[in-house]
């Protein structure tokens, strides 16, 4: 199924972590949203927006992106990284995915080393993450995406 996953990983490269070794092992497109802010996604059958989580959401590099470029009634995924432990921050995205009538298939998400601010004093918070554990869990995650659209 032609997939393209749309991202923003500018911190320290955290998302593009979890991306790079999904298309190590798979057929995928990735489109950074801050080179390319404008794509036709319309011959993808499945679109999926990664990100590293900026005050409490995804870049809004993505969520310009998704407003623009997301064509209606595509399968949609996420993937993230966040410094902080938890916290709900796909309240934005799917805000847009939703409005335009596309099916969610799932979320991905992990922590990210993060020395944004005042967490840089501190030599950081969340440091050594994505481990390699963490990175195999998204290729699985996608993987399994993929096993139950053959089914
Ligand atoms: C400007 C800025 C704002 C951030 N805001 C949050 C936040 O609200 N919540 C959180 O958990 N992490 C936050 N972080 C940490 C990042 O989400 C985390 O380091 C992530 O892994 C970065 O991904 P990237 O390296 O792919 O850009 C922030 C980092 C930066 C630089």
């Amino acid at each position: 199924m032609p997939t393209a996953i749309v991202y923003y990983s500018k911190h320290h490269g955290n998302t593009k972590k979890l991306l790079d070794a999904i298309a190590e092992k798979e057929e995928v497109t990735l489109i950074d949203a801050a080179i390319q802010p404008t794509a036709d996604l319309s011959l993808y059958e499945r679109i999926g927006f990664a990100s590293g989580i900026y005050f409490g959401s995804f870049a809004r590099q993505v969520l310009a992106f998704a407003e623009a470029n997301l064509p209606e009634g595509k399968d949609v995924f996420y993937l993230y990284t966040h410094g902080a432990p938890g916290g709900s921050f796909l309240k934005a995205i799917r805000e847009i995915v939703k409005r335009k009538g596309c099916n969610e298939l799932g979320a991905y998400h992990c922590r990210g080393f993060d020395t944004f601010g005042p967490f840089k004093l501190v030599g950081g918070i969340a440091k050594g993450h994505p481990t390699e554990e963490e990175i195999k869990g998204a290729v699985t995650f996608y993987q399994e995406l993929q096993r139950r659209n053959k089914q």
